[in-house]
């Protein structure tokens, strides 16, 4: 195990069976997750990217099975942040000093391309980096988004295990999925992509796969959490995801893609109390405060209890600094892209 340790940390990856050892044996997690923070502190060093998050809408047309906002949950309360709106959020996060924006949606349908050009457009002039989280788009919109001034683009495959996909997934398909990624890649965005850990009847095989896809992709985000039961899905009664397997498969993509962001997530510190902190001492490099307004907020539920950083002042900003100072790490300044490196071209 020490040897397979040692090979991700200088080589960067491992064959299918040597990864499945890793997430099957736990008595060498403290040296994963030592071997996994040593990598990202080499590669990305010890500051952390805050991105500001803001939940614009939660109509959704899509129906995924897990998710607490998808289409057929008649039980919540819909919402959607008008433009402007959305622009005087972002432009809040620019005058707290964030230098990315994260909007986030469900596939809604009514944020046509010219409302999300005007969006996009807007907020850039505010300096700041534009990362879209907003689902399936055909290549000529992802075009126009780039042109408008998006930089990064948020698009989780959840899982590469066609079958499950296709089980998860009522009307989606696996290659439509792929083919955004692609797409998302060609237009000329920063990609992120990233999976649920704990999905009913999902294996270890499957994760480990899961892995060599970020490799493959060379994703320059990747975005995990724990799967977390939602009321009114068709998952509601599931156990929830593994805690510590998250931060393993977390760990393993900072040892496969060295100088990638990652962040850690909302669905890891809902689980565990400490789960922000965790992440951040196994791989993680970038956190995403929500700056969306308390009203909606509570609306964005596509799980329960959804934990997050809250981000209304400079004081909640002085009190994150506060919080990375104790584990040596310290905000940073610029825009927060992927440091590129030459153990990530594309083969
Ligand atoms: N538990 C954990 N994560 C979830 N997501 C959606 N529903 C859940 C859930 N119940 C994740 C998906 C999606 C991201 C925005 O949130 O992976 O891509």
């Amino acid at each position: 195990m020490k040897y397979i340790l040692q090979k991700a940390k200088e080589i960067h990856n491992l064959s299918k069976e040597e990864i499945v050892k890793i997430l099957s044996v736990d008595d060498f997690d403290d040296e994963l997750f030592l071997t996994a923070n040593k990598v990202r502190k080499k590669f990305v060093g010890n500051e952390i990217h805050l991105r500001a998050l803001i939940e614009f809408s939660n109509i959704c047309s899509q129906n995924c099975c897990y998710c607490g906002i998808r289409r057929d949950n008649k039980k919540i309360q819909r919402y959607r942040i008008e433009p402007d709106e959305i622009i005087e959020i972002a432009k809040k996060a620019a005058s707290l000093g964030f230098k990315t924006i994260v909007l986030q949606s469900g596939e809604d349908a009514y944020f046509n391309i010219e409302k999300l050009s005007y969006i996009v457009e807007s907020i850039k002039k505010l300096d700041v980096a534009i990362t879209l989280s907003i689902g399936e788009k055909t290549l000529e919109e992802y075009q126009i988004l780039k042109n408008a001034g998006a930089d990064r683009f948020l698009i989780r495959i959840e899982t590469t295990d066609e079958k499950l996909y296709k089980k998860n997934h009522p009307n989606m398909s696996y290659q439509n999925r792929l083919k955004a990624i692609k797409n998302i890649k060609k237009a000329g965005f920063e990609v992120g992509t990233g999976i649920l850990i704990g999905l009913p009847d999902q294996t270890i095989d499957s994760i480990a796969d899961d892995i060599l896809f970020f490799k493959k992709i060379n994703a320059d985000m990747i975005g995990l959490g724990p799967f977390i039961p939602a009321e009114n899905t068709p998952l509601e009664t599931t156990k929830h995801g593994d805690f510590n397997l998250s931060i393993k498969v977390l760990a393993l993509t900072r040892l496969f893609l060295p100088d990638i962001n990652i962040p850690a997530t909302t669905a890891m510190e809902t689980l565990h109390p400490n789960g922000r902190k965790i992440a951040l001492q196994a791989g993680a490099n970038v956190i995403m405060p929500n700056l969306t307004d308390e009203k909606y907020k509570k609306l964005y539920n596509i799980y329960p209890n959804k934990a997050g950083i809250n981000v209304f002042s400079n004081d909640d900003i002085e009190e994150i600094k506060k919080q990375l100072n104790t584990i040596g790490r310290t905000i940073s300044t610029d825009y927060g892209f992927r440091k590129t490196s030459k153990y990530n071209k594309i083969s």
